[in-house]
């Protein structure tokens, strides 16, 4: 097996060849003048399975038009099977018209993806369930879950004093999963607002009781401000120590700066994206999902 990478997430790609006993095989990626890319594959895939690994995130066109790219020359250099590890799907968040006249932009991902010829796509926390079915080729769809309650079991939080959190109600399915691997932990959720034209976000009511210590979960964390907003209303009711726990850290604007004065004490959040050094903030801590790529790999 060879695995390549794309430009956006290469220290995941590294730490996960590591994990397989592989070193990354090469690639070439020239950028002309104009900004147009020209991909080469410059280790020998003939016959071989072949894994990619690349992030969709900001810049999530480029990133798409990379990965489109070097699984397009992998197939034409003779490889057997491309796997597309993408372990942040861009565009999820648009996966059905919210108002009339938007286009369906994930549809016409997962259409153009299908196209190159990737034999199979493995991701991490989709923002919906449903999203796997908008794909007719297999999909294995990841979960830091397991990740998450290895680190609040670690930090001995599996207690009586905690309750896990979600900030809204798109995440209960989240949490009860969650809950499941704490032995039943109580959760709790916030109905939170956003206004779909300003991107304000709102939280109404906590739906279930507080305790001293809560643990907010969400798939990602983009502008922060359900984090934030999330935190005042549970320190409002009571709560006195907060961490968060979010998969896919976006990160757009100022949200480091949102997250580090949010009410919160600690946020986990994984390597699904890389985090450039100037957004990373003392709160932060950073899991990688690394091995659990590896594993599923090594299933496959
Ligand atoms: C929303 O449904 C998601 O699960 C996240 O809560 C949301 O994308 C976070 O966005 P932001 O950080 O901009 O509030």
């Amino acid at each position: 097996m060879k695995i390549f990478s794309g430009t956006s997430n290469k220290s995941l790609a590294e730490k996960l060849a590591e994990d397989l006993g592989l070193k990354l095989s090469d690639l070439e990626i020239f950028v002309f003048p104009d900004g147009e890319k020209r991909i080469t594959i410059l280790d020998k895939v003939l016959d071989e399975d072949t894994v990619v690994v690349e992030s969709t995130s900001n810049p999530a066109d480029e990133n798409y038009m990379q990965l489109f790219f070097i699984v397009d020359a992998l197939k034409r250099s003779g490889a057997k099977s491309v796997t597309a590890i993408i372990p942040y799907l861009g565009y999820q968040r648009q996966d059905h018209v919210f108002r009339p006249g938007e286009a369906v932009s994930l549809e016409v991902i997962v259409k153009t993806l299908e196209s190159t010829g990737v034999a199979r796509i493995i991701t991490l926390d989709l923002h919906s369930v449903k999203i796997p079915e908008l794909f007719h080729l297999p999909i294995k769809h990841l979960s830091a879950i397991p990740l998450f309650a290895e680190k609040i079991k670690e930090e001995k939080w599996n207690d009586k004093k905690t309750v896990l959190v979600s900030p809204d109600m798109g995440g209960i399915r989240r949490i009860k999963l969650l809950s499941e691997q704490l032995n039943g932990m109580p959760y709790i959720s916030i109905e939170k607002n956003r206004d779909l034209s300003t991107g304000e976000v709102a939280a109404s009511k906590i739906n279930g009781e507080v305790l001293s210590r809560a643990i907010i979960v969400d798939d990602m964390i983009s502008s922060g401000k359900t984090i934030s907003v999330a935190a005042d209303i549970l320190r409002k009711h009571g709560v006195e120590e907060i961490s968060v726990f979010a998969t896919h850290p976006v990160f757009s604007d100022d949200a480091s700066k949102i997250l580090q004065e949010s009410k919160t004490e600690k946020i986990y959040t994984t390597d699904t994206i890389l985090i450039p050094g100037e957004k990373r903030f003392p709160k932060l801590e950073i899991l990688s999902v690394s091995k659990m790529l590896a594993e599923s790999i090594k299933s496959a």
